[in-house]
């Protein structure tokens, strides 16, 4: 790094206190900042734990590896797969219950191959086809961090246990061999050194294609549609290649830094759900030349058009259509949620006193418009529902984002599907793409998690499905052996 090292090492402190804080990817509470665990006396050491802690705060290890209001790194946050819950496990250098017997080749080996050191393999939960791009340096100074800079935890996290056969780790051996490309990172010659450090960090330790690159059958990432766009339980993370009405083509490098270092980019869009935790924990701490890089690379990712069909503009570009509101005027049962029935009434109630009756937003934009806003011009109606069901969190800097959450946890928000989905069909109408059309159904798949992956959905048929294989293979060999002994007799 070419900044003076005391300079790096006092914002790297004070990033990580703040990263810490943030972590929670649940909730806002904030959990103690993790401490150096043992005074580093080697300066040489004590900067390859410095240079770690950026890492691990680029690569956002913490969201995952830290459950919500749990101990920094202590493990146990639940991932819902599809094929069922994931825990995170326990990577602080306890000896008893994290990583602290690992060897820098093993931890390596568990980041780049997804291997334990026990031999066993990880489940690309966590997102080693990612980090298999790390350079060795990188790797050196995370396996620093996590051994010196970390405090230990002796509490192991939850066991994962996935049904039969996902419960079969040795399985994923044999996906590795077919979608793991465990090269490191090489540079492209043809390209500047920025778009390379931009490739570097999007496709490698910012995992960004972890969720912006549509994944296959078998849930391994389609090379050939890099960021094109990809479902994430109920959200949809937004195709986010050079293309000019797919993409991200119509953006302004301005508008891009903006939404990547706090959330939101006015006339664009706001980051909820998964992308605003990882503005949360990561991406509003990165060091302003990676993010300039990050850009770089991203206006280099050609168009592939792969995950989000085909639209005549882009889905910011939607123009409102003004509001029912004078319709609505006088009416005695405006505030009796219940009485409510038609999209324009549960607006009014629900949405208006923060995005105007027009939709047009606050003055300052901080209730954002919802013409001219990525959530309501999409093709799919995804980020939409789910926003309304789940709301958005989401901290940057001092300043908090709050949108309240209208599924049933609180009693005061509580909207049902049908109501859920008349909103959404008058918002759409009225500032977004008015072509979509969201039901009752699509509000209940996205409240219970989203529409599940071919593989997910096979999973109950798996079991008898083998057993069926089993048997029509034994009756083939039975048939085999009758007609030798047939053929002997003869
Ligand atoms: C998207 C979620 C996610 C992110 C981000 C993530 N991990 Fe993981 N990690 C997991 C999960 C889940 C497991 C356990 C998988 C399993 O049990 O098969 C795991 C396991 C591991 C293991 C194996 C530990 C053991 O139990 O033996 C190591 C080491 C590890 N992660 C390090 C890291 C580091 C370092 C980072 C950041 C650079 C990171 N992880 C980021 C989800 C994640
Ligand atoms: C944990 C999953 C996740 C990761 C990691 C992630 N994103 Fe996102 N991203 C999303 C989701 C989901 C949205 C949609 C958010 C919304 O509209 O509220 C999104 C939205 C965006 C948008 C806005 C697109 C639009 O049309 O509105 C941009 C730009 C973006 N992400 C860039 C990135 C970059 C660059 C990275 C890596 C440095 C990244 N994302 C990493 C999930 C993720
Ligand atoms: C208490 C104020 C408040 C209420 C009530 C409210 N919102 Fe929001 N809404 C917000 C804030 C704040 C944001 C995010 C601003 C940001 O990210 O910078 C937001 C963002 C959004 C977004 C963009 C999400 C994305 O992924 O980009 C949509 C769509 C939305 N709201 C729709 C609605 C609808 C529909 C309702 C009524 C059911 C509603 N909001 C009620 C405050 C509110």
């Amino acid at each position: 790094m070419s900044t003076p090292l005391a300079r790096v090492a006092n914002a790297l402190a004070i990033m990580l206190c703040t990263t810490a804080a943030l972590a929670q990817t649940q909730s806002l509470e904030m959990p103690p900042a993790p401490q150096a665990s043992s005074a580093v006396s080697d300066p040489a050491l004590q900067q390859r734990v410095e240079r770690g802690r950026y890492l691990a705060i680029a690569g956002d290890c913490m969201a995952c590896h830290t459950a919500p209001r749990g101990k920094p790194y202590a493990g146990g946050y639940a991932i819902e797969s599809p094929l069922g819950t994931i825990y995170a496990t326990n990577i602080t250098p306890s000896t008893s219950a994290g990583i602290g017997n690992y060897s820098e080749q093993q931890f390596a080996r568990a980041l780049r191959q997804g291997v334990r050191a026990d031999g066993k393999h990880l489940y690309p939960a966590m997102p080693y086809t990612s980090y298999a791009q790390l350079n060795d340096e990188d790797v050196r100074d995370l396996f620093a961090y996590f051994r010196h800079g970390v405090q230990p935890v002796d509490t192991a996290a939850t066991a994962t246990a996935l049904p039969f056969p996902f419960s079969m780790r040795v399985a994923m051996a044999g996906w590795n061999l077919l979608f793991l490309d465990n090269k490191p990172f090489v540079p492209d010659p043809a390209q500047s050194q920025q778009v390379n450090r931009g490739s570097y960090l999007v496709n490698g330790l910012a995992h960004c294609g972890a969720c912006h690159t549509p994944r296959n059958v078998a849930m391994a990432e389609k090379p050939g549609q890099r960021l094109a766009g990809a479902a994430l339980g109920p959200w949809w993370a937004p195709d986010i290649t050079s293309d000019p009405v797919a993409g991200i083509g119509g953006w302004s490098d301005a508008e891009l830094r903006q939404y990547l270092t706090t959330g939101r980019a006015p006339g664009r869009g706001q980051a909820a759900g998964p992308m605003a935790e990882a503005v949360s924990n990561s991406f509003q701490h990165l060091h302003e030349e990676d993010i300039t890089a990050i850009i770089a690379y991203l206006r280099s990712v050609p168009a592939t058009g792969g995950g989000s069909g085909r639209s005549e503009k882009p889905a910011f570009a939607h123009e409102g259509r003004g509001s029912d509101e004078s319709l609505l005027r006088g009416r005695a049962s405006q505030n009796e949620r219940d009485s409510l029935t038609t999209g324009a009434a549960l607006f009014s109630a629900n949405c208006a006193s923060c995005h105007a009756a027009d939709g047009a937003g606050s003055a300052d934009q901080s209730y954002p418009s919802l013409s001219h806003n990525s959530a309501t011009g999409a093709l799919r109606a995804d980020n939409l529902i789910a926003t309304i069901l789940f709301g958005i969190e989401r901290k940057v800097g001092q300043t908090e984002v709050l949108m309240p959450r209208f599924d049933a946890q609180s009693y005061v928000n509580q909207l049902s599907d049908k109501q859920i989905a008349l909103i959404a069909n008058y918002v759409l109408q009225q500032y977004g793409n008015a072509e979509l059309q969201v039901s009752e159904a699509d509000v209940r798949q996205s409240r219970l998690g989203g529409a599940r992956p071919l593989l997910a959905r096979a999973q109950p048929f798996m079991v008898p499905g083998m057993v069926l294989l089993g048997v029509l293979v034994l009756l083939l060999v039975w048939v085999m052996v009758r007609r030798r002994r047939a053929r002997q007799a003869r």
